[in-house]
């Protein structure tokens, strides 16, 4: 069967490379061409020319998807979107594709560039049974593990939200943690060595910790992409009328530390949100300067 793929960014490129490495009869196709086709790979012009049973997106957010699609024809193919939307979103791509001809997956994914390089990816799918077992063999090499969530399209992503509660609550602590520590002149990297070593250390917060000691914010999950994933997370909150407190404070310092320049750098970066609050009568508020000597 040949692999179409649609979306060759921080995570395309690793997930499609690791597809080519397979084996895997590749056609892929990414707006800007970075010079990152994956070795054996066709790359094709235009979506349209990306001539392929099963068709993966990989794209952004559902904007990437509105302008991508109309220019696929879904007829007689399993198409299969990968990247994060709102579960709505999903449901009406699947109710498109199927009205066309074709057969839908989603299969959004848990893990950053690193676990996307080393084929590590935890896969949460939902959709056409048809469809999850043509798709199998391909999750496979991407993934550690695949997690069925049922044949309604739209419940794999509402996985997906939860899991990206904890991961967005998780970092920011984390940065929270050191942009205390930096408050009473703790070494940062002596921080790092005791929490790698604790009970709360995972693949996550050492990569992170690492970060944050060397101020390396080299990207593996955007601050763009992770306040979008944050603003999804809080308007399904807000649909079933539940409040979230963390995750709307979260939203606020993503937002706050994109608006500082940061949009592109690695979500550990959150830090910078973090250190531009102070304090107003014992209470947190936003926009001030309290880290001693850094920042601006
Ligand atoms: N990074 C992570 O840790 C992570 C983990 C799990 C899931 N996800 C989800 O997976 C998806 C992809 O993430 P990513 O980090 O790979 O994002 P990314 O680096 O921003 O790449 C997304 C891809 O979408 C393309 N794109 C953006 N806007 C487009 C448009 N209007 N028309 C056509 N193509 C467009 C980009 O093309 P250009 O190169 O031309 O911009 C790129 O190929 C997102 O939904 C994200 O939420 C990300």
């Amino acid at each position: 069967m040949t692999v179409g793929f649609l979306g060759l960014g921080v995570m395309g490129t690793p997930m499609a490379t690791n597809l080519a490495k397979a084996g895997t009869d590749l056609i892929v196709w990414s707006r800007t061409d970075r010079g990152n086709t994956p070795p054996g790979a066709l790359r094709v012009a235009t979506p349209g020319d990306v001539r392929a049973e099963l068709l993966i997106l990989m794209l952004a957010g559902e904007s990437a998807i509105d302008e991508v699609m109309p220019r696929v024809d879904p007829r007689g193919r399993l198409i299969v979107h990968m990247g994060t939307t709102s579960p709505e979103f999903s449901a009406r791509l699947a109710t498109r594709v199927e009205n066309q001809g074709g057969r839908y997956v989603e299969a959004p994914v848990s893990g950053s560039r690193g676990p996307a390089e080393a084929g590590e990816l935890v896969a949460m799918v939902a959709g056409d049974e048809d469809g999850k077992a043509a798709l199998a063999p391909h999750l496979g090499v991407m993934c550690r593990q695949v997690v069925d969530c049922g044949a309604e399209p739209g419940s794999a992503l509402l996985m997906k939200l939860a899991v990206n509660t904890f991961l967005i609550s998780m970092v920011t602590g984390l940065a929270e943690a050191f942009h205390f520590a930096d408050a009473y002149g703790l070494d940062r990297d002596l921080l790092r060595q005791v929490l790698d070593a604790g009970p709360m250390a995972s693949t996550v917060s050492r990569v992170k910790a690492g970060k944050l000691v060397s101020e390396d914010f080299a990207v593996q999950a955007s601050i763009r992409d992770v306040l979008m994933n944050n603003e999804l997370i809080v308007a399904a909150a807000r649909k079933r009328e539940i409040a979230s407190p963390l995750l709307d404070v979260c939203r606020d310092l993503y937002a706050e530390t994109a608006a500082l320049g940061h949009a592109e750098s690695d979500m550990a970066a959150v830090i910078h949100g973090l250190e531009r609050h102070g304090l107003e009568n014992g209470r947190t508020v936003n926009g001030a300067f309290t880290r001693t000597g850094k920042g601006s």
